[in-house]
């Protein structure tokens, strides 16, 4: 407990080809936002814990969005206009939140599309950061054989899938920590920056920690994906 929480829902999902902002889909009777500040809420994970006062939760969402603000404004959570790259969202949060004079002891950021994240996942990164880790990833092991490809598509050999991890969200920081890397960057673009531990590892000499993620907390970004989240509610209520 004791989180500010950014949930960033600012992407276009033009991957689902649904021609509306992605943390708007339905999945199962609810947008992919709802089901995400709905799983946060149950979680806990922003509630006061020892020291450490509640935080805030705040939504990046498309600039010109109403219809994102309306669900975030329904759930009490704040909307803060996104940038260009998730980075630049994450960043415009982080102001806000800095602005409104708020400073949580730990901050995670989710991904609005990781909406059927399980509550324990919460707490395991939670429980990192708050044990006095600066940067925590929850991962997966990696499946499938991954080759490394050259610019031409020809192979250059398989890579040791045992030391490889996927990793999901929410990532969580000490919030010292994350503003620190940020500033750092100052708006960098590199393609190296696909999520905050990434920031963590250029900017800082903090190491990033892993704990163990969930197949529930996938990202919901192709058609595929909202199929196997409507089946993992179905399971869930039955
Ligand atoms: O594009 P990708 O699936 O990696 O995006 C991950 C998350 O970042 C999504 O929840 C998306 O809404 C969010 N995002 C954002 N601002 C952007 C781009 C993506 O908040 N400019």
């Amino acid at each position: 407990g004791g989180f500010a929480v950014v949930v960033v829902a600012a992407g276009s999902g033009t991957r689902l080809g649904r021609g509306i902002p992605k943390a708007l889909v339905d999945v199962s009777g609810k947008s992919i936002l709802e089901h995400s500040l709905e799983r946060i809420e149950a979680s806990g994970v922003t509630a006061a814990h020892g020291t450490w006062p509640a935080g805030p939760v705040v939504v990046t969402v498309p600039p010109g969005d109403t219809e994102l603000t309306a669900v975030a404004t329904r759930h009490g959570v704040r909307a803060v206009e996104g940038g260009a790259t998730r980075a630049a969202s994450v960043r415009h949060a982080l102001e806000q939140l800095r602005s409104a004079g708020c400073s949580p002891r730990g901050v995670l950021v989710h991904d609005a599309a990781r909406c059927l994240t399980p509550a324990a996942v919460f707490h395991r990164v939670a429980a990192a950061v708050a044990a006095g880790q600066g940067a925590v990833v929850p991962v997966l092991p990696v499946v499938d054989t991954i080759r490394r490809v050259d610019e031409e598509g020809s192979s250059q050999g398989t890579v040791d899938r045992g030391l490889l991890r996927a990793v999901q969200t929410p990532q969580g920081f000490s919030w010292d920590l994350l503003l620190e890397v940020n500033d750092a960057a100052a708006g960098e673009r590199d393609e190296r920056i696909t999520d905050d531990a990434s920031l963590v590892e250029l900017f800082s000499e903090v190491p990033v920690r892993t704990v163990p993620g969930d197949e529930a907390a996938l990202k919901v970004t192709r058609p595929m994906d909202l199929l196997l989240a409507e089946a993992i509610l179905a399971t869930a209520r039955t």
